[in-house]
């Protein structure tokens, strides 16, 4: 259990950029963040490492900054993961339930069931989320110890990776000095920073969309129901820039941060820019409109494959709380917009929530991923003490007054 003055780590390895983030557990359970580094990360290719020794020299530049910054040397990480490999599904299991009334020892065999499913021979389960549990005939129950019944039934979310990607992660963070404490999905991660427990109630998605990859979790009733990796990102948008205006990859970087606008249709005709060209011609002059008709298709097509992920969830009409989009290529113009438009559903810009100390230091959608990384650090090992919090896989965790919440601290331990 994380207490007072305890330090966690959330690495977050991005297609764009490393980011370590350093947080504190307040005496009230809340998070202090204490320390962040930063380094542009050249090792990955869509949310995957292709380079293990330039993702190794990355992550050891932003530990290094970090440990500067928050003055605490830095052994060991919650590490993200994403990628095209990734894969994630529901399933069920159930059991008798021996002595009529439901003990711990019941919950671990009906996950266990639910987790015995067949695996590809080359993937590896990542998370065992429970989302619900059906005692005889009631369904949707998050806490069934103690209930009376003779079947207990459990829901649960499995998430995995194939195993050569996900050890290409755990080796550049071990050959960067640290050890890996859990990886987590980051979709899951970038959920806990950003979205509101009322969300997280009502149903809603997130999507993260960073440069190589637009993350996607289907949340509701407080558990995780469905989550997705879509290999498209910021970068695409960056390569379709660079293309269609015949200019260098970082001047279209720099140009679509600057002017970029996902909605032509907002932009006036005399609204002008500066467009530098390549092999020593001159600059040539563009209007924002033109720039904004190479950046809407290409968003309009992350979020067709984003709205495709929401319908396979099954969830699309049960989202009240609609989407919150995050991640850096959330910063741009009229991306709200867009996204309702295609997604059909209300949406946000989401920021990491929730949390003190440095915060304007993480106060951007990129770090949604590293400070949930600190989160999911802190509600798996139960820092969030006093407050009513939100474990992954749907069990709440409240104060620890009671024994029955001491118990639900340690399934969720077990479960996580
Ligand atoms: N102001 C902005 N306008 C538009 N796009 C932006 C802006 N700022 C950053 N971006 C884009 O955000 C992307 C980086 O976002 P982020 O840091 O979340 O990605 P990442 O975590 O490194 O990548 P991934 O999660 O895909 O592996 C880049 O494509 C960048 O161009
Ligand atoms: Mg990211």
């Amino acid at each position: 259990m994380s207490k007072r003055g305890d330090v966690l780590v959330g690495l977050d390895i991005g297609t764009s950029k490393i980011c370590v983030v350093v947080a504190e557990v307040n005496e009230d359970g809340s998070l202090e963040i204490v320390g962040l580094g930063k380094h542009p990360s050249k090792g990955l290719n869509r949310g995957a490492v292709v380079n293990i020794d330039q993702t190794v020299e990355s992550i050891r530049a932003a530990v290094e900054e970090a440990e500067f910054i928050s003055g605490t040397p830095i052994r060991s990480a919650y590490v993200g993961v994403a990628g095209g490999h990734v894969r994630s599904f529901n399933t069920n299991g159930i059991v008798a339930i021996k002595s009529k009334i439901v003990t711990k020892d019941d919950i671990e065999r009906v996950v266990e069931q639910a987790r015995a499913v067949t695996m590809p021979a080359d993937h590896e389960i990542i998370h065992v989320l429970p989302q619900e549990y059906i005692v005889d005939e009631q369904e949707g129950i998050t806490e069934p110890i103690g209930m009376a019944g003779v079947r207990l039934e459990s829901k649960v979310h499995i998430v995995s990776g194939a195993v050569p990607a996900i050890q290409n992660i755990s080796r550049s963070v071990e050959r960067a000095g640290l050890s890996v404490d859990r990886l987590v999905l980051q979709p899951l991660a970038s959920s806990l920073a950003a979205l509101t427990e009322d969300e997280r109630d009502l149903g809603v998605a997130v999507v993260d969309i960073g440069s190589g990859t637009s993350d996607v979790a289907v949340i509701s009733g407080g558990a995780l129901r469905y989550t997705a990796i879509v290999p498209v990102g910021g970068n695409h948008v960056t390569r379709d820039i660079a293309i269609g205006l015949r200019t260098p990859d970082y001047q279209a970087e720099r140009i679509k941060k600057e002017y970029g606008c996902a909605v032509a249709a907002r932009l006036a005709h005399d609204d002008e820019i500066e467009v530098p060209s390549v092999g020593g011609r001159p600059p040539r002059v563009l209007s924002r409109q033109m720039l904004a008709e190479i950046i809407e298709p290409r968003m309009e097509e992350v979020f067709t494959l984003i709205r495709r992920e929401i319908q396979k969830s099954g969830m699309e009409d049960l989202l009240p709380a609609g989407v919150v989009l995050t991640g850096g290529a959330s910063i741009m113009e009229g991306i709200e917009e867009l996204a309702e438009r295609v997604l059909q559903l209300p949406v946000r810009r989401g920021a990491p929530l929730g949390i003190g100390g440095l915060v304007d230091m993480v106060n951007g959608p990129m770090y949604s991923t590293g400070v949930g990384l600190v989160i999911y650090a802190m509600r798996a090992t139960n820092g969030a003490r006093g407050r009513r919090g939100w474990l992954p896989g749907g069990v709440r965790n409240g104060s620890m007054r009671t024994a029955k919440d001491r118990i639900r601290h340690v399934l969720a331990s077990i479960f996580r």
